[in-house]
């Protein structure tokens, strides 16, 4: 994979009409787009099929969790929809993982095309040790807890997790190198770094063992984003 596959954009967009401008200007130099809750709710199916329309690949991160037959007939839809990733919530814990990778698997070979990758998502970044103990009731540091989650992941058959550009290492420790790991909150050196605490650069991702990088802002916000986009392929590009 080069550079510029493993960039995946965040369209944190709150209409169709301003989405497609960033993937009319962008799509020759990334990977992929991110349709995430925001987006997917305002515009729904039309926000992915509006990227492909532009020769985008798509990453719905709608973060699915539900009982098992309702996450795995979402799955199932989204690949209907064509979309190249996707995701659900490890809390659902493993029969809903596993419903949702079978229900991946098995509506690809329906539809004649290849499986797209399946994530789970583990302890969401705003949660911090004291809020995962006192609001939530798990008694386990975030990074155990985070490590927990990726092998049930694994064990349930997805393909990766997505996790903050500190928990690589262990995630891969756990699960191995071949473990998809996808990481935001990354920002370019000297970026402003808006609500994002825990950065690190493009190069410093992917030398930590990061498989693809969602960069939102950093793009998206860019004076020019294609310029943006293109000067952090360049830096990734230095570093595999
Ligand atoms: O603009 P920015 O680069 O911060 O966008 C990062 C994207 O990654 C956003 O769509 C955000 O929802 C998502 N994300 C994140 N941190 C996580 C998980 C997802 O920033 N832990």
């Amino acid at each position: 994979m080069t550079a510029k596959d493993k960039i995946i954009v965040a369209l944190d967009v709150p209409d169709l009409a301003t989405g497609e401008k960033l993937v009319d200007r962008l799509a020759p130099y990334v990977g992929m787009f991110k349709v995430g809750l925001e987006f997917y709710t305002s515009a729904g199916p039309a926000a992915i099929r509006m990227v492909q329309e532009r020769g985008g690949k798509v990453f719905a991160d709608l973060k699915l969790h539900d009982i098992p037959n309702t996450v795995a007939g979402a799955a199932r839809a989204l690949v209907r929809l064509g979309v190249d990733m996707l995701n659900v919530h490890a809390a659902g814990g493993r029969a809903m993982m596993q419903a949702a990778a079978t229900a991946v698997r098995e509506e690809a070979v329906v539809m004649g095309r290849p499986a797209p990758i399946l994530l789970a998502v583990t302890v969401l970044t705003c949660l911090d040790g004291e809020a995962l103990r006192q609001e939530v009731g798990i008694e386990r540091e975030v990074e155990e807890q985070v490590v927990r989650w990726a092998r049930l992941a694994q064990e349930s058959g997805l393909d990766g997790v997505v996790a903050s550009p500190r928990e690589i290492r262990i995630i891969q420790g756990a699960c191995g190198p071949e473990f998809i790991i996808v990481t935001p909150g990354v920002r370019p050196a000297g970026a402003d770094l808006g609500d994002q605490r825990r950065v690190m650069t493009p190069a410093e991702a992917l030398q930590e063992g990061a498989s693809y990088l969602v960069i939102g802002r950093p793009i998206t916000a860019a004076p020019n984003p294609v310029a943006a986009a293109r000067a952090i392929g360049a830096e990734m590009a230095g570093a595999l």
